[in-house]
């Protein structure tokens, strides 16, 4: 990529070109025509490279931040193709975001990129409910996946989550649902299986664990759930409030020790955490001045054993530059 400073920059001086150009691309919804040298390479630490960690039995190295996709949309593929010239390899998106809109930007993406094999993707078979026969489940399962492909146009996806935001334990134990994943291994259109839940996670969690079907999982990790007893009471207005209360230290020891691949979400997100956020993370990073409060709060949720990766939402150029920066950190 272009590294070369632009006119523009020089001008308005780097901070205010790059906040600017943030607030313009996303307020006018321009960011898949922003400038290849949107994120100049003085943005990222001198030598730095993208982290790797291994997501568990899958042996598959991933970046240590995923693109979160819950935002991305084809207008914004700009940034998905910084992120991925960037080192990041893992792209979270679910077949129910923006309506199909963010698996339509990985396709965007995907024609023009000849390094497929490079990349980790994982969708989510989103409020797919299995009915009837073995057959029919199966028939589902195979037409919401074969969607999903369709629009990311790609012949195979890396992982598929089902299911999307597990709440109940029971959820996890359709017999005919896991045929039907393991078919879809068959086939080749899948490699590998994951579910995610935020709600009742913990227990949810810890089944999916000690069962040992799925190669990973995706849950709500952050400073919060890992000092429950300094945590404090939940922000007023938070859309879940009593969720810092679930513990997750436990969790993550028995997934670290059967080799189950983890994925965080909610590191950063308010609604997940505490009136005691800020007294917690002042004590885990006392004196560091050099990253912003979502990297230090996703940086504590990297440093947890087992953990590989962070799935971080990138809808602007101040989210994409912060999760580079501490991708190479
Ligand atoms: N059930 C599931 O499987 C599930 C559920 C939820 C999310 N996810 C996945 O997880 C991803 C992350 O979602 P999340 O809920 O954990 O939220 P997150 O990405 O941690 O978002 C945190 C919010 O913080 C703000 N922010 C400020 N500075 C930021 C920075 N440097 N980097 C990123 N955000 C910054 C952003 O709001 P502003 O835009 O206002 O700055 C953003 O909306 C999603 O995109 C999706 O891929 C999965």
């Amino acid at each position: 990529m272009s590294t070369s400073p632009s006119s523009e920059r020089d001008d308005l001086g780097r901070r205010t070109f790059l906040k600017g150009v943030a607030a313009g691309a996303v307020g006018l919804g321009l960011s898949g025509a922003l400038p290849r040298d949107l994120l100049a390479e003085e943005e990222v630490p001198s030598g730095g490279t993208m982290k790797t960690r291994v997501l568990g039995r899958t042996k598959v190295p991933v970046s240590v931040v995923a693109y979160g996709g819950g935002g991305l949309r084809p207008d914004g593929v700009r940034l998905l193709q910084v992120a991925v010239e960037k080192g990041i390899n893992f792209i979270d998106v679910a077949n129910s975001y923006g309506g199909g809109k963010a698996e339509e930007a990985v396709g965007a993406f995907l024609p023009g990129y000849p390094h497929r094999d490079r990349l980790f993707i994982n969708t989510k078979l989103s409020g797919l409910k299995p009915q009837g026969s073995a057959k029919q489940v199966y028939d589902q399962f195979e037409a919401k996946v074969r969607q999903s492909l369709a629009r990311m146009k790609t012949d195979y996806v890396d992982l598929v989550m089902w299911p999307h935001g597990a709440q109940r334990v029971e959820f996890l134990k359709h017999e005919a649902a896991r045929d039907a994943m393991r078919k879809l291994r068959e086939k080749g259109l899948v490699r590998f299986f994951g579910m995610s839940s935020h709600e009742n996670y913990k227990a949810v969690c810890e089944a999916v664990v000690d069962d040992g079907f799925y190669d990973v999982f995706l849950t709500v990790i952050n400073i919060c759930t890992q000092n429950v007893a300094d945590a404090g009471q939940p922000k007023s207005g938070g859309r879940r409030p009593g969720r810092p209360t679930e513990d997750t230290t436990a969790l993550l020891k028995k997934a670290s020790a059967k080799n189950i691949g983890v994925m965080v979400m909610k590191a950063a997100k308010g609604g997940y955490l505490s009136s005691g956020t800020d007294a917690l993370l002042a004590k885990a990073f006392p004196g560091e001045s050099s990253l912003s409060r979502h990297q230090r709060l996703y940086r504590y949720a990297l440093n947890q054993e087992g953990v590989h990766t962070d799935v971080i939402g990138i809808t602007q150029v101040l989210h994409l530059r912060e999760a580079i920066q501490l991708g190479c950190a």
